[in-house]
């Protein structure tokens, strides 16, 4: 595949510029020289076909459906330009699985992607929904799709569903990660969560800690504040201190 068709074939896509109202100014920000060069020997070396359409395209990353193999999958592209060094080092800086990385202004970002990629494979491997991770090389990230043929799945924030039912999913997921997996999200929202074939997936995981990262604590504590908040709003039974004992309680495994 030559170097232009993977760049053509993203900023040619009329839905990218038109539905996510993304002008030629951001888009250049997005596929700067590095990222372009990554998403080359991304897709020759993961066989992607093509590039189906984008997601969505947001402050610090933007997603993409690509196609392998006549399969969806999912291209998660962090923006080099706007992931700032402060933000992401709160997330990185105690946490004692990356402490052996060598970590500098220029290669944060790429810890970035190996950092959602290995959050990813340790909640799947405690039963948690969430997409599959692939691979991950420099800023970006492949991992499996989460939708219908036709869509992606909605946001549960979007999602028409029975919130009793996922509520009590999505807690349990939270007790999980804490107990099993042993991380803290640090961004678990309704934002973050898709709901597909009636159940929860948890997406970005990229800033997700250890549990032992000085600042767990006050991460899992918005995390639930969060998710308390939503799902009482949608008149689901759901107070602050109760999810926060059930997250945290000794009584996990029963
Ligand atoms: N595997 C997936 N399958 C389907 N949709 C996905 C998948 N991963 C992400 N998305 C969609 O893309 C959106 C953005 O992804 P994500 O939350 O991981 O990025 P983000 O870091 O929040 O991006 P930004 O900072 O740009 O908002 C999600 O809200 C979801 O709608
Ligand atoms: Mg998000």
């Amino acid at each position: 595949m030559p170097e232009e068709s993977a760049l053509d074939q993203l900023l040619k896509s009329g839905e990218f510029l038109h539905h996510l109202d993304m002008d030629r100014k951001t888009a250049d920000l997005v596929f700067d020289r590095r990222t372009i060069k990554a998403l080359y020997e991304f897709m020759s070396s993961q066989h992607i076909d093509y590039v189906d359409f984008p997601i969505s395209a947001g402050k610090e990353s933007v997603v993409f459906k690509v196609i392998k193999d006549r399969k969806p999958l999912v291209l998660k592209i962090y923006k080099l330009s706007t992931l700032r060094f402060s933000t992401i080092w709160k997330y990185i800086e105690g946490d004692y699985r990356f402490a052996r990385e060598r970590i500098n202004r220029s290669n944060i970002v790429y810890i970035w992607a190996k950092k959602e990629y290995t959050n990813l494979h340790e909640m799947r491997k405690n039963g948690i929904l969430c997409p599959r991770p692939y691979d991950f090389h420099k800023n970006l990230l492949l991992m499996s799709y989460i939708g219908t043929k036709a869509t992606p799945a909605p946001r549960l924030k979007d999602a028409d569903c029975d919130f009793d039912n996922v509520y009590s999913e999505v807690r349990g997921f939270m007790r999980t990660l804490y107990q099993k997996a042993k991380l803290v999200h640090a961004d678990l929202s309704e934002y973050n969560i898709l709901y597909h074939r009636k159940h929860a997936y948890i997406v970005d995981v990229g800033q997700s800690v250890s549990r032992e990262h000085p600042a767990a604590d006050y991460f899992l504590e918005r995390d639930v504040r969060n998710i308390s908040i939503f799902f009482t709003k949608k008149g689901v039974e759901a107070p602050y201190e109760d999810l926060l004992r059930f997250v945290k309680g000794a009584d996990a495994g029963e």
